[in-house]
């Protein structure tokens, strides 16, 4: 192979998952605060639909109509208990999570996805 092409080929190589959406299994650093393995397992089991950013406009978050985390005053509507309660037990068209996910790691998630979209403390 000529060595200029080499560089396409890379390029065709590496997108090529992106193309696929395994990109959503692709953690980046986690936020600031959050273990790697929660990191991980929120990349795993949640990105797909709620995006690595938990914008929620994935391709499967869009069909099953997930939420935007990011706007303002999404997430700080619920308590801790709440969104442990939904992740455990599904929420429209999300599965629960109860059967699959330990109780440590749910209320883990649920510390990263405050962190993953800082907003002020939670409601009350
Ligand atoms: C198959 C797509 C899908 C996956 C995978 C998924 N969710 Fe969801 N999630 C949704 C949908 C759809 C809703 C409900 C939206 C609504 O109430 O209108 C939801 C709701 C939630 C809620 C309640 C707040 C909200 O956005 O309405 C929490 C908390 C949540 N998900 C956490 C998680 C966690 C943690 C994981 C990974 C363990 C996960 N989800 C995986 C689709 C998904």
């Amino acid at each position: 192979m000529r060595r200029w092409m080499i560089i396409p080929v890379l390029t065709a190589l590496l997108s090529v998952p992106t193309l696929a959406g395994a990109i959503e299994d692709k953690p980046k650093a986690p936020p600031a605060g959050a273990s790697t393995a929660t990191h991980r397992l929120y990349g795993r089991k949640c990105a797909s639909c709620h995006g690595l950013d938990g914008k929620g406009d994935t391709k499967r978050g869009i069909r099953t109509k997930a939420n935007d985390w990011t706007k303002p005053g999404f997430l700080t509507q619920f308590t801790d208990e709440k969104l442990i309660e939904l992740t455990t037990k599904g929420v429209k068209k999300m599965p629960g999570y109860g059967e699959k996910l330990s109780s440590e790691e749910i209320v883990a998630l649920v510390q990263y996805m405050r962190l993953l979209v800082p907003d002020p403390a939670p409601a009350k």
